[in-house]
């Protein structure tokens, strides 16, 4: 089984987004798919729900870190809703924190044989929640954004004391493999442009940026990685509707074919496709 985690500390540059739209594609290839929405926010929950697409579970999605019997009905797309005030509050519980963790753990174990993709969707502050799904996962994703703040923030995104991707690696799971950062809600600006050059300019984040491999999403190397930004993809977050299925629309066409390789090229370094 593999887990992806979605971070970045960074608010509102497309982890829902992507983990949204990513939860449908896989359960799309026949894999058995389970979706967590760690965030309180609950930007994952609303869509998947919405679709009518997902077993919404009973199970809360706190329970993965508070309850070290949870259990998952089973259906090949099942969401495990956020469940805001109780997810706000594992923070606060500093002597529970080991415990979280080591239930996630746990938790990711027995679904093994349930499932096939675990898509973990996070908040942006840097707690517990994030902690304990990154030191039990396997992969990790971030979408940035190509403005100066989100750029800001990339050095924290490895480096951040406790939530660092490479920290977590290198300190708490060393199996923690970073499929890459992914330039999202890309527009062909000056502004923009300019911002990816300076990305680009550093070597150290532009090996770190997801590649596409060859023209089947395979292989090393390649273009990079980018979904553009398309008011279709924030329509279908607000109303719940999965991109492909949309038909009678050019737009929705349009985005499909430039962000369909980017979820098949997630697959494919998943390893699941
Ligand atoms: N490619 C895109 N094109 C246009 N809008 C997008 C795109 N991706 C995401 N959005 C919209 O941008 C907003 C922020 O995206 P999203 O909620 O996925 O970010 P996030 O990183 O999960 O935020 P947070 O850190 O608050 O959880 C949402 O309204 C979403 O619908
Ligand atoms: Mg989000």
């Amino acid at each position: 089984m593999k887990t992806l985690v979605l971070v970045n500390q960074k608010g509102g540059v497309g982890k829902s987004a992507i983990a949204t739209v990513l939860a449908h594609y896989l359960a799309g290839l026949g894999l058995r798919v389970l979706a967590v929405d760690l965030d309180h926010q609950a930007n994952m929950t609303k869509p998947l729900t919405l679709s009518g697409k997902a077993v919404v579970s009973s199970t809360t999605a706190d329970k993965v870190l508070t309850d070290a019997a949870a259990t998952v009905e089973v259906a090949p797309l099942v969401l495990l809703p956020s469940n805001s005030p109780t997810l706000l509050a594992l923070e606060r519980q500093p002597d529970r924190h080991t415990e979280f963790a080591r239930n996630v753990r746990g938790f990711l174990r027995r679904m093994s044989t349930q499932f096939e993709v675990v898509i973990i969707d996070t908040n942006p502050n840097p707690d517990i929640r994030v902690v304990a799904a990154l030191v039990s996962a396997t992969h990790a994703l971030s979408p940035i954004q190509l403005n100066q703040e989100s750029l800001d923030g990339i050095r924290a995104l490895f480096n951040h004391e406790r939530v660092g991707v490479a920290r977590i690696k290198e300190r708490l799971n060393p199996h923690l493999e970073f499929l890459g950062m992914v330039p999202t809600m890309v527009e062909n600006t000056p502004f923009q442009r300019r911002n990816m050059e300076t990305l680009m300019g550093s070597s150290s984040y532009r090996e770190r940026v997801m590649t596409m491999g060859g023209s089947d999403g395979r292989g090393e190397g390649g273009p990079f990685a980018m979904i553009p930004k398309r008011s279709v993809v924030a329509e279908t977050q607000a109303s719940g509707r999965y991109l492909p299925e949309i038909r009678n629309q050019t737009a929705a066409r349009d985005a499909w074919r430039e962000i369909e390789p980017v979820l098949r090229r997630v697959a494919h370094l998943l390893g699941v496709a």
